[in-house]
């Protein structure tokens, strides 16, 4: 059975309270609910994780090479200027979504750019809780075509 991560980075644990003009209603909870449906459907495991630390997120990176076969990540604001989350996704080579609740190109310029999108296998953003549904799908996807190659 796959394993897959779902890491989220900072101020995601407010969800449902922050800024629900442009983050919903939608709380941690209930996203990480709707995810465990879809992963009992196609019978793969997950392991969710949230963190407001860098360093913190960094380390779970690291602890899943050899551990896990796909990450599923929002890492919030570090998506914009955190070279160490990147390189941590890059060192481990395990097949990365990156996933955004909001359209992040239709935002301030500076959440036009994410440094993490050059080394993820795709990005999805704009779908809210939806993002993180098609994200998963999306890395199962890849996953399975890539051991059948
Ligand atoms: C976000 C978009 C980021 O720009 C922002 O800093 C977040 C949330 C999203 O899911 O839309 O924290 O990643």
């Amino acid at each position: 059975m796959a394993r897959y991560l779902v890491l989220n980075g900072p101020n995601l644990n407010m969800l449902g309270i922050r800024e629900p003009g442009v983050y919903g209603a939608t709380t941690l909870q209930d996203i990480e609910d709707r995810l465990q449906q879809l992963a009992a459907q196609l019978q793969v495991e997950l392991e969710f994780m949230q963190t407001n630390h860098e360093g913190v997120l960094i380390d779970r990176i690291h602890a899943a090479y050899g551990q896990c076969d796909g990450i599923v990540i929002n890492p919030g604001a570090w998506t914009h200027y955190s070279y160490a989350i990147r390189d941590a996704l890059s060192a481990v080579a395990i097949p990365v979504i990156e996933v955004h609740l909001s359209n992040i190109h239709k935002r301030e310029a500076f959440r036009h750019v994410s440094v993490i999108a050059p080394i993820a296998a795709g990005q999805i953003c704009g779908l809210g809780a939806y993002s993180y549904e098609l994200g998963l799908q999306a890395l199962h996807h890849i996953v399975c075509n890539q051991s059948q190659e």
